[in-house]
């Protein structure tokens, strides 16, 4: 990397002054493109793509080359750590994430292994060829799973409507929950430091199921252990996403994370008057991609103005929906690579 002028989204993440706003999307490595189904098409499944560095790469450069974004993120998914700690998952077609095993008690986390990284080289592999494809000024962000949305794969073995057996088990097995928080604590810090070594520019912790805890829970069984993350990646800058989680952003703020991430429930407001002089990411709501150029470019524009123009990475407000039309993706991201601010 040009050690000069550092690329613009890791400036941004830092809070430091930019020439514009920088922009990515979660969940830009997918479905919206057509380059990207015509290679899932050619190979078995999900997995086999995730796991055959080559392609990986090939479909995490697709959005940079394609779109223009101002990053690149490591085409894998968070669900590769409960597979490293014996847990093995399949997605299948339609339905999503599926796991032929659970954890229902402190028996099933004791069979678990605390990941040393290795177990995820094939990660790293594909990392390491992005980034001897990538313009010094494109950063490359690595990611994971928070703790607590893993540990809710884990025990619901599925996506789930309510997540109540997820949340049943901090109840009635508190215990055994902080043991199995704390195995995938270590087992996440491993696999990110094993992807900053690989290259990883910026890693983003995806807490995309904290909103279905109320405060006092996500304190104890999501923020602590996105704290101990936090303590343990000192190398580069962090993301920290919670979705859904407006009822904890006093909370979040005071994480020693660089980057807060919000949803588009949250009011910018809200998250500049918590984050303690963080930068922040997001927050437009992905269905706007569906509207009219006019309306998106409205919508984007008054975004970019409410964050203002330092210390705002743009980006959805959650993952890009796979059917989105990339007309409304390109627009999204043309209007905030030309948005002039307002003096
Ligand atoms: O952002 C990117 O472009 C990088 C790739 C990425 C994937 N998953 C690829 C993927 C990332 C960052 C993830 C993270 C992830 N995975 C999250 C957190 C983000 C969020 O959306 O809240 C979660 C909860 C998962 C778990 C997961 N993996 C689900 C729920 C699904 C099925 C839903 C779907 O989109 O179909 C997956 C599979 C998955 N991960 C796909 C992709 C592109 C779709 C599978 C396919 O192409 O066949």
């Amino acid at each position: 990397m040009n050690e000069e002028v550092k690329p613009l989204l890791l400036r941004a993440a830092l809070n430091q002054e930019t020439e514009r706003t920088p922009v990515w999307l979660m969940r830009q490595a997918g479905r919206i493109l057509p380059e990207y189904r015509k290679i899932r098409a050619s190979v078995s499944g999900f997995k086999e793509l995730v796991t055959t560095p080559d392609l990986a790469a090939e479909v995490t450069l697709q959005p940079v080359d394609i779109l223009g974004v101002d990053a690149a993120i490591i085409f894998s998914d968070i669900l590769v750590i409960p597979e490293a700690m014996g847990l093995p998952y399949e997605v299948i077609e339609k339905t999503g994430p599926v796991f032929e095993n659970t954890i229902n008690s402190v028996e099933d986390i004791n069979s678990t292994t605390v990941a040393n990284g290795q177990e995820l080289h094939y990660v790293y592999e594909a990392m390491k060829l992005v980034k001897q494809n990538l313009n010094n000024d494109i950063p490359l962000i690595g990611f994971a799973g928070a703790p607590w949305t893993i540990l809710t794969y884990m025990v619901e073995g599925s996506g789930s409507k309510t997540f109540s057996k997820a949340r049943r088990f901090l109840y009635t097995e508190p215990e055994a929950s902080h043991l199995l928080l704390e195995k995938i604590t270590i087992s996440t810090i491993n696999y990110l430091k094993g992807q900053i070594n690989a290259g990883a520019d910026i890693i983003q912790l995806f807490d995309s199921w904290a909103g279905i805890l109320g405060p006092v829970q996500y304190q104890e069984f999501g923020l602590k252990y996105i704290q101990r993350i936090c303590d343990a990646i000192t190398e580069v800058p962090i993301i920290v996403f919670a979705k859904g989680a407006y009822h904890s952003m006093e909370q979040i703020g005071k994480l020693s994370c660089n980057v807060i991430g919000i949803d588009w429930q949250t009011p910018i407001s809200e998250a500049h008057r918590f984050s303690q002089g963080k930068a922040i990411q997001g927050n437009l709501d992905p269905t706007v991609l569906y509207a009219d150029t006019t309306t998106i470019q409205k919508h984007t524009v008054q975004m970019l103005e409410e964050f203002g123009p330092t210390g705002h990475i743009a980006n959805l407000g959650h993952g890009v929906y796979p059917d989105t039309p990339l007309d409304g993706v390109r627009c999204f991201i043309d209007t905030i690579k030309e948005h002039q601010f307002k003096h």
